[in-house]
């Protein structure tokens, strides 16, 4: 397990929210106080929902940039459970077999528990608590224009739970939380990006600063008092892959509420799956392939998930493809997706297949988590002027 590191980042750049860098390492502070200490390294923080299977764009827009991101950052991923049941009517039995397979997706694509911290989202209570606390911070005009919400909403009439409206209060605690830096999602979360970040400096303009300063002496973290509570994220989305878009219908995100299974291809789909799907998929009349023409979302969309799936430039693919006809290039597009699953579908299994070794992974990722995301709160219940047990 690696050491917590306790000393302010060194940081020159102004903040979005209009704070200076020194501000920023004040909320990124986790307190020695030891100016020879190292500085600390950024952080990073994601999570996907364990609703239904893990798709094509989940991975490609989230969990392959956890993979590459864990080498540089302080990487903590985790399995947010507790959004998972927004809907208001979830299966309890599907919540615990879809929260253990999303962990094993993590590790089986890559991400690695020797350099990023695995964890469960309702293992770490920190989470629901941060989230009450920023609920009472967070105007309810911000959350009633969320578009996730309104399409969510229109879909469930009457029914519509409170949680599905505070959802992206607890996505902004989760953030908040391990002091993120950058947070990789696709593009359909950058409104959730953006408004944890508004969150995050209404708490600072709010709780920060003079008024923090103010109480004197040393914030429970060992921090001084002042200056951010909460340090305010980067959205980071990959220039391919950030929008994958449907099977049936390029012009829409693929999606796991989609009820066409069809629609999407999953992480685990067998190679016999795959190919249904993709033998299936909507096309076009237009003649050969092409990137960037506004009127073959489908090319696009079918082109650049060749292109994620064998590596190659958009040059190269256009060479070898574009003067194909669909009827040549979904065979090579097939036998590129069962490739590139392939490994990752072996070592799911073994993951899986070995007693305790995902449970371990999940239990030291939660203890780590449960370190830095307590440390946080702390110091905002200490901003907020919470009488602290002594
Ligand atoms: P979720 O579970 O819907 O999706 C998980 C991740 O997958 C990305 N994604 C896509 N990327 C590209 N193309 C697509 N078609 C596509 N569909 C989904 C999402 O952008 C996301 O990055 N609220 C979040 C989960 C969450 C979270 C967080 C994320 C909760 N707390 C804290 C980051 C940090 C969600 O519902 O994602």
């Amino acid at each position: 397990m690696r050491r917590l590191c306790r000393a302010r980042t060194v940081t020159t750049r102004a903040n979005a929210d209009g704070t200076d860098g020194d501000a920023r390492d004040d909320a990124a502070d986790e307190g020695s106080g030891d100016a020879k200490a190292p500085a600390r390294r950024k952080r990073v923080l994601s999570g996907v929902q364990p609703t239904g299977s893990i798709h094509l764009g989940n991975y490609f827009g989230a969990i392959r940039n956890y993979v590459k991101l864990q080498d540089d950052y302080d990487a903590f991923y985790c399995v947010v459970d507790l959004h998972a049941i927004t809907s208001g009517a979830h299966d309890p039995r599907e919540l615990e077999a879809s929260t253990r397979m999303s962990a094993g997706i993590y590790l089986a694509a890559g991400v690695d528990p020797s350099k990023a911290n695995v964890f469960v989202q309702s293992h770490v209570p920190a989470h629901s608590e941060l989230a009450w606390l920023l609920n009472c911070a967070t105007p309810i005009g911000w959350l009633e224009k969320m578009i996730q919400f309104k399409e969510k909403a229109r879909k469930a009439g009457e029914d519509v739970s409170v949680g599905l409206l505070d959802y992206p209060v607890l996505m902004a605690a989760d953030i908040l939380l391990y002091k993120a830096d950058l947070v990789p999602v696709g593009e359909d979360q950058r409104q959730h990006l953006e408004l944890t970040r508004d969150i995050a400096g209404r708490v600072n303009s709010l709780y920060g600063g003079k008024k923090w300063k103010k109480m004197k002496g040393k914030a429970p973290s060992g921090r001084s008092r002042g200056g951010d509570v909460l340090l305010v994220p980067e959205a980071f989305t990959p220039k391919e892959g950030g929008r994958v878009m449907s099977l049936t219908d390029g012009s829409s995100k693929m999606s796991k509420s989609n009820p066409a299974e069809g629609s999407r291809i999953n992480v685990l789909d067998t190679p016999d799956e795959i190919s249904k799907k993709i033998k299936r998929c909507k096309t076009d009349t237009f003649e050969g392939l092409e990137f960037g023409n506004p009127e073959r979302p489908e090319s696009q969309n079918l082109l650049t998930m060749y292109q994620l799936c064998t590596g190659l430039s958009q040059e190269e693919v256009i060479a070898e493809c574009g003067t194909m006809r669909w009827g040549d290039f979904k065979p090579k597009l097939t036998e590129a997706v069962i490739e590139h699953l392939s490994p990752i579908q072996g070592r799911y299994k073994e993951i899986m297949d070995e007693p305790g070794y995902l449970e371990g992974v999940l239990r030291d990722g939660a203890d780590k988590a449960n370190e830095v995301a307590n440390i946080t709160i702390r110091d905002v219940r200490d901003a907020l002027g919470f009488y602290q047990p002594r």
